[in-house]
């Protein structure tokens, strides 16, 4: 992961502009209209300081504030936080999905290098479920209740391909095999009404990897599912980056998913990065208050508890409308300092190689764990 301390990304502020005579000034806005390119060098998705702030009737909604990350080849990634903790809108954002009157985006979508926000649609058309594709979080609503399903895997393939492909192309077929869906030739000649909710799941999987993206970005995929099927639908992500090398950004609210299948975590509050790591480094060694309260509500299986009830988190998310000055997570944070959390904002910085947290005490909180030891024998 990169480090996002911000004025490392922010970029040196250009001089005063000087009056220029006019061939000057158009040569400048021509090259300005001049593409990025791609370089096949540079990192696959690099997100620097992206925020997102909406216009509502009730005020402006911070979303999300100066988040960056960086995911390479092949890599799984999570994003976990509360409900409303801007996940979803930063994927929205990558991607150009959110209302472009209403949501104010600054910041920058590197991908391999070619920065995207804010590209036109029709070039955005052509990296979308191409070059990065979206599982959402609900497969029944974002599948066409009224087209067999084998048709909107092969419209996923041709939209992108230009050629006319059938239901019963092989590579249809295959793709529904290639998640797990058993029966694959009957199967692309049924509707999603008769499919289950694990096999839904599975289809939309299916369509989004269709043209073997080189990133995937997949919201909350198994939420829906029982933990049998949550765990095939898991499975799948892991054969196809196997078989394409592909990227997995995995945004769930479930740390034991997180753990199960992840390179690195990032932990989010209120619309910023809080904590980011190697999953061992976090879940070892949590040293932001809440990434620490989130770990101490999971359940664990090598701890007895003998009655004892799981720890809760107290209080609610702040309004990202009026976010409390400050440390957002002040109001319930069980380690704040009057006069210090309540007044100044905390930096995302390094406690060690590749580990970061946004608390004035991130290196004492650090300290003050363990490292991960192996169990003797
Ligand atoms: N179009 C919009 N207009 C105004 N506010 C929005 C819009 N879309 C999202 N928001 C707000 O942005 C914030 C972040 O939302 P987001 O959907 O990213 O949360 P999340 O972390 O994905 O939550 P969940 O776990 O419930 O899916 C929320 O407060 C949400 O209400
Ligand atoms: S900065 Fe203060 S309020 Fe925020 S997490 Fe750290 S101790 Fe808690
Ligand atoms: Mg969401």
């Amino acid at each position: 992961m990169r480090d996002p301390a911000p004025e490392l990304l922010v970029e040196a502020p250009a001089p005063a502009p000087a009056p220029v005579p006019a061939p000057d000034r158009l040569s400048r806005r021509a090259a300005a209209k001049v593409p990025e390119v791609e370089d096949p060098n540079a990192p696959l998705l690099d997100v620097r300081d992206l925020s997102v702030e909406f216009r509502t009737d009730d005020g402006i909604v911070k979303a999300v504030q100066n988040v960056s990350y960086t995911l390479h080849e092949g890599e799984t990634l999570g994003i976990v936080g509360e409900s409303g903790s801007g996940k979803t809108v930063t994927s929205m954002a990558i991607l150009g999905l959110l209302p472009k009157k209403r949501a104010a985006i600054t910041g920058e979508v590197r991908f391999r290098g070619r920065n995207i926000l804010g590209l036109p649609e029709k070039e955005l058309e052509s990296i979308r479920g191409k070059r990065i594709a979206m599982v959402f979080q609900d497969a029944l609503a974002a599948l066409n209740p009224v087209r067999r399903v084998g048709d909107q895997i092969a419209e996923a393939i041709a939209v992108h391909t230009g050629e006319n492909v059938s239901n019963t192309d092989e590579r249809v077929i295959h793709l529904l095999d290639l998640v797990g869906i058993p029966n694959p030739l009957d199967r692309a000649e049924r509707y999603p009404h008769e499919y289950s909710g694990g096999m839904r799941q599975r289809a939309m999987i299916a369509m989004s990897v269709a043209n073997d993206p080189d990133v995937i970005i997949a919201d909350e995929p198994t939420t829906a599912l029982d933990v049998t099927i949550q765990a095939q639908v898991l499975e799948v992500f892991e054969r196809i980056q196997q078989r394409t090398r592909s990227a997995l950004l995995l945004i769930t609210h479930d740390l034991g998913v997180v753990a199960g299948v992840t390179d690195r975590v990032l932990v989010m509050y209120a619309g910023r990065l809080v904590e980011g790591g190697a999953v061992d480094d976090v879940f070892y060694r949590p040293s932001h208050p809440y990434a620490q309260g989130l770990l101490a509500s999971l359940p664990r299986l090598d701890r007895r508890r003998d009655g004892e009830r799981l720890h809760r988190i107290k209080g609610q998310p702040p309004s990202l409308i009026f976010l409390p000055p400050g440390c957002a997570f002040n109001p319930r944070c069980p380690d704040a300092v009057v006069g210090r959390c309540d007044v100044e904002r905390p930096a995302l910085r390094e406690v060690a190689p590749g580990h970061q947290s946004a608390c004035h005490f991130a290196e004492e909180l650090f300290a003050a764990t363990t490292p991960y030891e192996e169990p003797v024998g």
